[in-house]
């Protein structure tokens, strides 16, 4: 299934407490970028625990049309034989993301330095969202933009240059994709590529270039930025690939226990990349009763298993420089906060208007669906705390997995049932959802 023609809803109703021990797929950014790193090496990659969710299988497949041989030998792994930096094939058909952002800005900058024509498409969600942040960059490389929809939207058409030039940038916006890009295509440009970063975004990129053999250096640059040199045309040397499970999807089963009463859940295995780690920090912040167990480094992430009880919460301050290590955390954040006692306030999410939706108004649409106070001032969101929140309303997802996966963990908590009116996006990224929360008692009907 992709982008779901028929809508499926469902209700989420308050039941008995959550408890027992999960594991959440595989980290969508790692799997995404362990797809597109196969392809750019010759020899095989042996990639495990990969998020077998609709926007990864939409990597892998493009892969596929750029000339890599992609195979699946059991349940997460898979083997990528890739044609290395420099050798990606003329694709003979549009190269169609789905859903999916970070497919497609980072495999434009996998392209973009290649001399082959390329166009790139997706889903209405994706066909609403900014591309120019990926552009402008690779146009410096000297990428030509042959084709695109209006204000620079898909569909998109490239086509890369015989003699890239490297780039320096220095990014308008704290957006890993954007970074990822600009690094990816400087793969293929002779000399050094330079990223400048005025907030540090997650480095996955970074940490992936390393691993197979890249020369990439990493500096701090200023209060919370950083700066990558890379240099260009490397040999890439294949090497295995152990995807943690992402903190993104964790978050929903993390936040499921705290606001039920009651609750103990573990979830096990938990990427705690720092540039990843804001949600738990906020919800630490707010006294919510998590334990870190086990830590552990597993093909160079820091890894636990989390153990989260039912919680009093209380509202708290969130800085706006926290925003790019909980970028995706803010809707579930928002339903943590509607069970608070006291306001919490989420500065600078202007970021959250260009997601899969524009996730600010949709989690302010949300949480009046369900009778909870809040405010938007400019970039800001304020929830106002009431300690419950009464549900009973139905909540528009706009082709947005997190919000479809936030408010049906709000309706275990809420007075009344929460209704989300489409829960198919949750196959881009946490598949088997419904399932494993149902597993730990959710009731979901
Ligand atoms: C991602 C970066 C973030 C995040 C997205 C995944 C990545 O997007 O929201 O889900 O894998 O690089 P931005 O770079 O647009 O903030």
């Amino acid at each position: 299934m992709s982008a779901s023609e028929t809508k499926t809803p469902l209700t989420a109703r308050r039941g008995a407490s959550l408890s027992g021990t999960i594991t959440v797929p595989g980290d969508k950014s790692i799997s995404h970028r362990a797809l597109m790193f196969g392809l750019l090496t010759v020899g095989e990659t042996r990639i495990s625990g990969l998020l077998e969710g609709e926007d990864v299988i939409n990597t892998a497949k493009v892969c596929r049309q750029l000339g890599a041989t992609v195979t699946r030998t059991g349940e997460g792994a898979w083997t990528v034989h890739g044609v290395g930096v420099g050798g990606l094939k003329q694709p003979e058909e549009a190269l169609d993301f789905g859903n999916s952002g970070t497919g497609c800005r980072l495999m434009m900058g996998v392209v973009g330095c290649h001399p082959i024509r390329a166009t790139f498409d997706g889903d209405a969600s994706l066909r609403k969202r900014p591309m120019r942040r990926a552009l402008d960059p690779l146009e410096l490389f000297g990428v030509r933009v042959v084709a695109q929809g209006e204000g620079g939207r898909l569909p998109i058409t490239i086509e890369g240059p015989s003699d890239a030039v490297p780039v320096t940038y220095e990014s308008p916006v704290a957006s890993a994709q954007v970074k990822s890009a600009v690094l990816l295509a400087g793969l293929n440009a002779p000399g050094i590529t330079t990223v400048i970063e005025k907030e540090a975004t997650r480095d996955h990129t970074e940490r992936m270039l390393q691993h197979f053999g890249a020369e990439v250096t990493v500096t701090p640059h200023g209060e919370h930025g950083r700066r990558i040199d890379l240099v260009g045309q490397p040999e890439l040397k294949a090497a295995p690939v152990v995807v943690p499970a992402d903190p993104s999807s964790a978050a929903f089963p993390i936040v499921a226990a705290a606001i039920v009463p009651g609750s103990d859940v573990t979830v096990t295995g938990v990427m705690m990349n720092p540039l990843r780690t804001g949600l738990i920090t906020t919800l630490q912040e707010m006294g919510a009763d998590i334990e870190l167990l086990n830590p552990r480094i597993e093909s160079g992430e820091d890894i636990a298993d989390l153990r989260v009880r039912g919680s009093k919460l209380t509202g708290v301050d969130v800085p706006a420089h926290r925003a790019p290590s909980m970028i995706d955390e803010y809707p579930i954040l928002a339903v943590a906060a509607s069970f608070a006692e006291g306001p919490t306030r989420m500065n600078g999410l202007h970021e959250l208007r260009v997601k899969e939706s524009d996730r600010l108004a949709a989690v302010a649409a949300g949480l009046a669906a369900a009778g909870v106070d809040h405010t938007i001032e400019g970039d800001d969101l304020i929830v106002a705390g009431n300690g419950k929140a009464p549900g009973g309303g139905t909540v528009a997802t706009h082709m947005d997995h997190r919000i479809a996966m936030s408010f049906l963990v709000m309706g275990l908590a809420t007075t009344k049932p929460m209704t989300v009116d489409d829960t198919g996006f949750i196959a881009t990224s946490f598949p088997d959802f419904v399932g494993l929360m149902r597993g730990l008692g959710a009731d979901f009907a």
